[in-house]
């Protein structure tokens, strides 16, 4: 029988949902998505998140994404969501929103990043896994021979004084009008300064513009390999669905 869970990745402009299939990562049946509620407070996502669920008809437990750091349920920073979340014990609010279900809360891209590590592009790979999510900014997750080190934030890392996702989140390229081969310089930049401190195995490319991976993969001129996601925009929902299976949160 197929083992099954349930993931939610609340980003700014939508929130998403899905059972997914814990062996292969695959999700089962439809997508879910809504618009993020405008302001996207703590209590309206929650309603957005109990809406998802209920639609999906799911009684298990569920795996919840926030883009923020989140430690032992309680987000401590809130990228591009309504700043009343820094403080809020989420956990506890979509525990009490979702009836008796029990309730994982986790950072997006460490989501993406479990997800990534164990089932999609680091699936074969040992070692030291950094996976970033280039975006409206740009999420990291850090993993270990398949243990993540929760709540990385490289996206907020200063390269030569100015912050990595002010540099290469995808949403620069598009504010500047940067072609895939000048944005491809300031993404190097970003690698090079976490190679040089981390020395990682491998790099995954994730996030909407990993889809388009052959227009800038191939320009990068840092050391490390760089690979692109395989889960796509499914990551966070699914690498939400493995926390919450495991029970583990950061
Ligand atoms: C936040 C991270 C988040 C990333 C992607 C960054 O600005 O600080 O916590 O993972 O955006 O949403």
């Amino acid at each position: 029988m197929t083992k099954t869970g349930f993931g939610i990745d609340v980003g700014g402009s939508s929130v998403k949902g899905g059972t997914v299939d814990l062996t292969t990562g695959a999700l089962i049946g439809d997508r879910i998505k809504i618009a993020t509620p405008q302001p996207s407070t703590p209590e309206a996502v929650a309603e957005t998140v109990a809406e998802i669920v209920d639609r999906a008809g799911w009684q298990g437990d569920v795996g919840i994404t926030l883009p923020s750091v989140v430690r032992a349920g309680v987000a401590f920073s809130a990228a591009n969501v309504d700043k009343a979340w820094i403080g809020t014990d989420a956990k506890a609010l979509f525990t009490e929103r979702l009836g008796s279900r029990g309730v994982v809360v986790l950072n997006d891209a460490d989501a993406a990043g479990i997800a990534e590590d164990a089932l999609g592009a680091g699936r074969d790979v040992d070692g030291v896994v950094v996976l970033l999510t280039f975006g409206t900014g740009i999420g990291s997750a850090v993993l270990h021979n398949g243990e993540l080190l929760p709540n990385t934030e490289f996206g907020h890392l200063e390269v030569d004084g100015k912050e990595a996702e002010h540099r290469a989140a995808s949403s620069v390229k598009t504010a500047k009008n940067l072609s895939y081969k000048a944005w491809s310089k300031e993404v190097t930049r970003i690698l090079e300064r976490i190679e040089a401190l981390l020395w990682p195995d491998l790099f995954i490319a994730g996030g909407g513009i990993s889809r388009k991976h052959e227009k800038w993969i191939p320009h990068l001129k840092n050391r490390t390999e760089v690979v692109p996601a395989a889960l796509l925009n499914a990551a966070g929902i699914v690498g939400a669905a493995m926390a919450a299976d495991k029970g583990i949160a950061p």
